[in-house]
């Protein structure tokens, strides 16, 4: 009896070296450099575990697109940082969500700045408030971010006034030191932001990305760089004239239509770009697609989450990753089948959600909450 222990007891210590080292293997093949999908091999999201991308870093917890709020993401767990990118005045490329930066900057309470207020039409809208290219790079360092959600996210105004606006090459710089740090590769997934608008006023956002990338040596078939866009020409220029060699995505809505198609009176909109034909046309030039999470499972009349479409299925058709957006894990922002009570700020059910979002095989998500995306995604793999 005692020896057989013995003897289990070596094959046990031999089986869970045998298991630590299979887990590292794993670790490995699933980082976010083979993640990253490749173009016309997409994962089908059978084998390799989905990616967890930091919208705007980890913005559940801190002012979106802030190196705190990327930090957060990376140390959550994301395999991706999140930044959207808009130009300065001097062609600089700076993380904010929109061109307007009255909502997420303390520009307003700087009387230096009040002159530069002022309304422009940015893709058909009417838009009053600062507008980065009006600003120099060494004007917008003198800013600080503050919490864009603070009735929702009351917590995160804490640290309103702490963090700058970042450059693209602080946030590269940044993703190179965390990669170091954490001992894996954290992905970088940037949006251009208005590209049509920024190309109209002479400050492209395109070659500035395709510079920053060669410059962090990024520029690479299997870097961890994803490139995305809600417009098509700029993906198609990225692909064909500036060299761009790494993946990129196109980001969809559930309505509507691409702004650069719509100017040029392209009559296609984004529901006839997710049809099977679209799907195929696109797939010649990006190797993934971001939709609005409605279009991969609709909400019914009611608001309670509905049946999933076909989309996962069409895009993987036609190789292409499916990455939806954006994940929140306040009440508000959920189907009303995952809310708990009605404190619109409250957390919901959004690991429940993840979860049947992954049950349809998309292969990654964009959440703000990205310790909860990847506790999802381990509940996930655990299960099959
Ligand atoms: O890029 C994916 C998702 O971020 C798109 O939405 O508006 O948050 O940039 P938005
Ligand atoms: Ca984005």
């Amino acid at each position: 009896m005692e020896n057989s222990i013995v003897k289990n007891s070596g094959r046990t210590i031999t089986g869970l070296i045998f298991v630590v080292i299979a887990a590292l293997v794993a670790t490995l093949l699933v980082s976010p450099a083979d993640a990253a999908p490749s173009k016309g091999k997409p994962d089908k999201g059978t084998s390799v575990a989905p990616v967890v991308v930091g919208h705007r870093g980890a913005s559940g917890y801190r002012p979106e697109h802030t190196l705190a709020s990327y930090e957060l993401a990376a140390k959550l767990g994301a395999d991706f940082i999140e930044p959207d990118l808009v130009s300065t005045k001097d062609g600089v490329l700076v993380a904010r969500h929109e061109n307007e930066i009255g909502g997420t900057t303390d520009v307003a309470d700087h009387p230096e700045f009040a002159d530069r207020k002022t309304t422009k039409v940015i893709d058909g809208k009417e838009i009053t408030g600062w507008f980065t290219e009006d600003f120099t790079l060494a004007e917008l360092k003198t800013l600080r971010a503050k919490e864009r959600l603070p009735k929702e996210r009351q917590q995160n105004t804490i640290y309103d006034g702490q963090f700058e606006v970042p450059t693209f090459d602080e946030v590269l710089e940044l993703r190179e030191q965390l990669s170091k740090e954490l001992g894996r590769k954290i992905g970088v997934y940037p949006e251009t932001k208005h590209p049509t608008y920024f190309q109209s006023i002479g400050l492209s956002l395109e070659p500035g990305v395709v510079a920053a990338l060669k410059d962090h040596q990024l520029n690479k078939a299997k870097a961890p760089v994803i490139v995305q866009s809600f417009e098509l020409t700029n993906l198609q220029q990225l692909r064909t004239e500036l060299g761009l060699k790494t993946p990129s995505a196109f980001l969809t809505s559930a309505s509507g239509a691409p702004y650069d198609l719509e100017s040029t009176g392209d009559e296609r909109t984004y529901a006839d770009l997710v049809s099977p034909e679209g799907l195929a046309e696109i797939s010649e030039f990006v190797t993934g697609i971001g939709p609005v999470k409605d279009q991969v499972i609709p909400r019914e009349a009611d608001g309670a989450l509905g049946e999933p479409t076909s989309l996962v299925a069409d895009a993987h058709e036609a190789g292409l990753v499916v990455h939806p957006y954006t994940f929140r894990a306040e009440n508000t922002f959920l189907p009303v089948d995952y809310r708990n009570g009605s404190n619109p700020a409250d957390y919901g059910k959004i690991l429940e959600e993840m979860k049947a979002y992954l049950e349809t095989g998309i292969d990654g998500l964009f959440t703000d909450n990205p310790d909860i995306g990847v506790l999802a995604v381990e509940q996930y793999m655990a299960s099959k």
